[in-house]
């Protein structure tokens, strides 16, 4: 028995997850449970395409910085004297301690193992007691650079030196949701956790339309029903898709009210008010946008069966301001964390299913065209780096280059 799902018959199949919605079948399941596939979708995917790791306010000032990490990587976005944001391996270039945690503002950053100390830009600029050293040139030392895009107030990191640029692929999705402003939105919470599930697991699961009236049924839910859903088609090139949800009258919110509570921004078309849109830049940022509140889920990818989420909060400039704000604000996070709860469970039953040696390729009803647009953005860029590394690969160029 090979000791590995990867092979070109497995890889052959995700062609079938590539048709049309109405002839399409789900991903093998090993593509959310094994660890082969996890290593091997970090070279397809994660070291490919552009990563979200934050919003551009969460270092507003000069020596602000956060941490991150995604598929294993440390990293450091810090907004150096000169106002540039950068980000940076957050590795020791001397014996690879982590040179930052947390967050913060700092005027540079000091190893604590040894005290070498690099500057926000990553240069290194001091080093203890290394003039015994041969051939040390500390200028040549930096910690390594990652290229940084930004994209509507959200920061975007790419392992790849050579990555395209990411604004001009997304254009369409931009377009669709330029009334809400999100480079002037403000950020009203934000909120990390674990989660014992493949990334691509809560990444379909936000982007279901199918559930929304049969999970979620119920009061807090029903004006956004699922036979309202629709999938604009997206280009091969494009990097992200939407979707849009009408809902049954305008200003919809996941409160009691069903309506707005918060100011509506203020850019929004009467078209903008009267549906949910849902826009995606996979493998890592998911937005869900309603007339008073924006959604932004940042994933990362920790392991086959585990990842990390940012869940953070954008709302109209100034909505803040209203002394009833906090009140509000809580109103709208009890209900949205009632059917959060319900995706959880969810989310955590459907690994289980996925570990089963009866985990279908299932098929897919026309409220699932999301689940179509994912898989038209996975699977041609997991075929290309199967044939990539494996150039002898029988799976069709033409599924590879769609
Ligand atoms: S590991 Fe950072 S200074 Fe030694
Ligand atoms: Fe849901």
């Amino acid at each position: 028995m090979p000791s590995s799902v990867l092979n070109d018959a497995f890889f052959t199949s995700f062609e079938r997850s590539a048709l049309s919605l109405d002839r399409a079948e789900t991903l093998p399941a090993a593509c959310y449970t094994d660890a082969d596939f996890y290593a091997f979708e970090k070279s397809a995917l994660f070291d490919q395409e552009w990563l979200c790791v934050g919003r551009e306010d969460w270092v507003k000032d000069p020596g602000d910085y956060f941490t991150t990490k995604i598929v294993g990587e440390p990293i450091v976005v810090a907004r150096a004297r000169d106002g540039v944001v950068r980000a940076m391996s957050a590795v020791c270039q001397h014996r690879a301690m982590l040179v930052a945690e947390g967050k913060g503002n700092t005027r540079g950053f000091v190893c604590p193992y040894h005290h070498w100390v690099y500057g926000l830009d990553g240069r290194l600029v001091n080093a203890p007691a290394m003039e015994r050293t041969c051939d040390f040139d500390k200028a040549s030392v930096r910690l390594p650079p990652l290229k940084v895009e930004r994209w509507l107030g959200f920061l975007f990191i790419n392992f790849d030196p050579e990555a395209r640029p990411l604004t001009p692929r997304l254009k369409t999705v931009a377009d669709a949701i330029a009334g809400y402003d999100l480079e002037h939105a403000e950020s009203a919470s934000v909120m990390t956790g674990q989660f014992a599930w493949n990334w691509k697991v809560m990444f379909e699961n936000n982007n279901d339309g199918y559930h929304a009236s049969k999970l979620h049924q119920g009061p807090l839910h029903d004006f956004v029903p699922s036979e309202l859903a629709s999938f604009p088609d997206a280009d091969p090139n494009d990097a992200g898709f939407l979707r849009f949800n009408a809902t049954l009258h305008p200003d919809a919110s996941f409160n009691p009210t069903q309506r707005a509570v918060l100011p509506v921004f203020p850019k929004l078309t009467a078209v903008d008010r009267g549906r949910m849109t849902f826009a995606n830049v996979p493998p890592t940022l998911s937005l869900v946008l309603t007339s008073d509140l924006v959604i932004y889920l940042i994933l990362r990818a920790t392991g086959p069966e585990t990842m990390e989420q940012d869940t953070g909060i954008l709302v109209a400039p100034g909505a803040q301001d209203d002394p009833s704000f906090p009140h509000r604000f809580e109103m709208l996070m009890t209900s949205a964390g009632k059917i959060i709860a319900q995706d959880m469970h969810v989310d955590a039953l459907v690994q289980e299913g996925l570990r089963s040696r009866f985990a279908p390729r299932g098929r897919y009803s026309w409220q699932e065209g999301a689940q179509g647009q994912f898989n038209q953005w996975l699977v041609p860029r997991y075929l290309a780096a199967w044939r990539r590394i494996n150039p002898e690969a029988s799976v069709s160029p033409a599924a590879a280059a769609e």
